[in-house]
């Protein structure tokens, strides 16, 4: 039998399962029919597969509003754009300022850069459901300061950030703009020009439905970031220098063509979904799930309150039980797959006051039913009346 017919999967936050069936399809037919290395050789194939990366840089041009999709450089996944864009645009001496909601992805190579180069870094407090307050971002601004970096939505409380009003106040004071997207790409609507993104970093697995293995970086035309990558590109292979023209400058090496391919196919079907409806199917989901979870005694519910803006995600403790617990029998037990510990995310952990013990977090996605969510409950239940604890 297949998994998809046994298990409940509320994992959506660390990657979509399963991917839509256009995408297996756009794969497949990738692999039989343009599996040739694009930008390295003049023959059919190899234009053809250089002409579907295009397709794909236009798909999520239009998603995100970006004016022009060169400015777009594909990665392997969220962490390896958001590593591009610190590193690259980072001195000695730097000033970055970031929230308490971060990922490991920022806060681990803002870790290296403090310790290497002796950058400084100030983390703003968010509430304990993540509300950040813009004012306590623009008095943290100084004379040094280079960059703000924000989580656009929490994988642990799935609180969505301002982000329009962020981009206002980088505007106003000159500073750099980076986005983390990695949890609301493909569900929260992203306008890089209206919302005054000079970089935006997102996963091409997570909401817009592509394969693991997928992501890119939205880079401004006037923002200079230096390659985290040098080596070949298909093109100026008599100079010894990373080319100046993108996408080129930051796609040294073979891409991920067959994934591009489902990732093109992924975003052609969200568009066609649209975000909004795929927001509120999920929100919706998110809603049944807390007012679920709030019947069963002992269990504390993170993040935004009832009726609040949420992504799909909801990250619970229920008193009696260690997370991993929980998360375990929830798997062996009923076939309910959800992500417990610290989701690598400490500093939101601290925010939300579980650091002790961490938290279990379901997450939903495009094909999450309401009986989904009942089972969940259920069996949440079930362990909360049945522990040893
Ligand atoms: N960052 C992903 C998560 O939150 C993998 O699970």
């Amino acid at each position: 039998m297949s998994p998809q017919n046994s298990i409940v999967y509320l994992d959506h936050a660390a990657t979509s399962w399963p991917k839509p069936k256009c995408v297996q399809e756009a794969m497949w037919k990738a692999m039989e029919e343009e599996g040739a290395n694009p930008g390295r050789g003049g023959h059919v194939m190899a234009v053809q597969a250089g002409k579907r990366l295009m397709r794909a840089r236009m798909a999520i041009a239009e998603l995100f509003h970006i004016q022009n999709p060169l400015d777009i450089a594909f990665t392997l996944n969220t962490t390896m754009a958001l590593n591009m864009a610190i590193m690259g645009v980072l001195n000695a001496g730097d000033h970055v300022i970031a929230t308490s909601l971060e990922h490991n992805s920022v806060r681990r190579p803002l870790g290296w850069l403090k310790k290497e180069l002796g950058i400084s870094v100030t983390y703003i407090d968010t509430d304990v459901h993540g509300n950040l307050d813009v004012k306590q971002v623009e008095a943290a601004i100084n004379n040094k300061t280079k960059l703000l970096i924000c989580n656009h939505s929490s994988n642990l409380l799935g609180t969505i950030l301002p982000v329009k009003e962020l981009g206002l106040l980088a505007k106003h004071h000159g500073l750099l703009f980076l986005v983390d997207a990695a949890q609301s790409a493909g569900v929260v609507p992203i306008d890089v020009q209206a919302m005054g993104i000079d970089m935006l970093a997102f996963p091409g697995h997570k909401g817009l439905l592509g394969p693991t293995g997928t992501g890119a970086l939205y880079i401004h035309p006037e923002v200079d970031v230096k390659p985290l990558l040098y080596g070949g590109t298909g093109s100026h292979s008599e100079e010894v220098e990373q080319p100046e023209t993108r996408p080129d400058r930051y796609e040294a090496g073979t891409p991920n063509t067959i994934g591009i391919a489902g990732l093109e196919a992924g975003i052609r079907f969200i568009m066609k979904q649209t975000v909004n409806r795929l927001y509120e199917h999920e929100w919706e989901l998110t809603q049944q799930l807390m007012k679920g979870l709030m019947t069963i005694s002992g269990v504390r519910v993170l993040g935004p309150k009832l009726g609040e803006a949420r992504t799909g995600i909801v990250a619970f403790q229920v008193h009696a039980l260690d997370s991993s617990e929980l998360a375990f029998r929830l798997d062996r037990e009923f076939g309910i797959a959800v992500r417990a510990g610290y989701h690598c995310t400490p500093l939101a952990h601290a925010t939300a006051g579980t650091i002790g013990e961490g938290a279990v977090r379901a997450s939903v996605g495009w094909n999450t039913t309401v009986e989904d969510i009942e089972k969940l409950v259920a069996a949440v239940k079930h362990c909360s009346e049945n522990s040893q604890k």
